[in-house]
């Protein structure tokens, strides 16, 4: 289970985000205060970007990559009575109970292909990791990547799986190719036949089980077409197995050529 934590003080929103996250104080069971972004159930995504969020950064952690660690964030909507901005306020409002607090990397900057490099291999695990999941929101227009002293973080998996919107069609879904041209590191010749010999075979249906289980009951009820959260969960899981085996298969880059080779 996600570490529980209760948010004490809304900060600040952090407005790059379309699903505008919050900077957020919030204490644990054991006292201690730390800052939180804040990805709240009432934005208009809906929850299941924070299932996505879930799901994919666990299974990234369980990969190896950097990710933030996760929280199950506790909100009182009274904390947005004192909040001026309008649209805060509305979120805050609707998104009383339950949303997700995501560790925030202080000091950490937005990555930019220009003033960061990326090796082959590092560029091929992240790219096969997108591909796995269907992230079509790591674009060279929208990074959703930080570097804190020179490492790479991964966040922002709200926007992947997108055959959870339409369970019916998800395994056709799953099958499909992943078209990584506007990858934000497909100018870095990702390696993603060694990525793929690397991370699928730890891409194991406990791990999956275990990624889907910190997904809180409450994001899963009452999801069309299944009884109970569990039944939910193992469609996820049975969606991404098979998906692992072979998805380096079908990613589509553009011909190999290294960042800078042109010029
Ligand atoms: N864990 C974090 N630590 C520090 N800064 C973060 C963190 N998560 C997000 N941010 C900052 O907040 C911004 C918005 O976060 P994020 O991309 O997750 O939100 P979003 O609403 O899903 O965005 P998008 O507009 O890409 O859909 C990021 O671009 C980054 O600058
Ligand atoms: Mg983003």
């Amino acid at each position: 289970m996600l570490t529980e934590v209760t948010a004490v003080r809304y900060a600040t929103p952090l407005r790059e985000g379309g699903s505008l996250p919050g900077l957020v104080e919030a204490v644990d069971g054991r006292g201690m205060y730390a800052s939180y972004v804040m990805k709240f159930t009432g934005a208009g995504q809906g929850r299941k970007t924070l299932v996505a969020e879930v799901i994919c950064g666990q299974l990234a952690r369980g990969l190896g990559l950097s990710v933030p660690s996760l929280a199950q964030m506790w909100l009182d909507p009274v904390l947005g009575l004192g909040e001026p901005d309008q649209q805060v306020q509305a979120l805050l409002k609707s998104s009383g109970g339950l949303n997700l607090g995501m560790e925030y990397l202080s000091g950490a900057l937005g990555f930019d292909a220009l003033a960061h490099d990326v090796d082959p291999a590092e560029a091929g695990r992240v790219v096969w990791f997108d591909a796995l999941i269907n992230n079509v929101d790591r674009s060279w227009r929208n990074p959703n990547m930080l570097v804190v002293g020179g490492d790479l973080w991964l966040i922002d998996h709200g926007a992947s799986m997108i055959w959870h919107h339409n369970w019916r069609t998800a395994e056709t879904a799953a099958a499909k190719p992943y078209d990584a041209s506007d990858h934000a590191l497909a100018p870095f010749a990702p390696d993603v036949a060694t990525a793929a010999a690397e991370l699928a075979p730890l891409v194991t249906e406990e791990l999956l089980a275990a990624a889907a289980a910190d997904v809180p009951d409450v994001w899963l009820v009452d999801e069309p077409g299944f009884d109970t959260p569990d039944a939910v969960r193992r469609a996820y899981v049975a969606a991404l197995l098979p998906r692992a085996r072979t998805i380096h298969e079908r990613i589509q880059l553009p011909e190999p050529q290294r960042k800078g080779a042109d010029q």
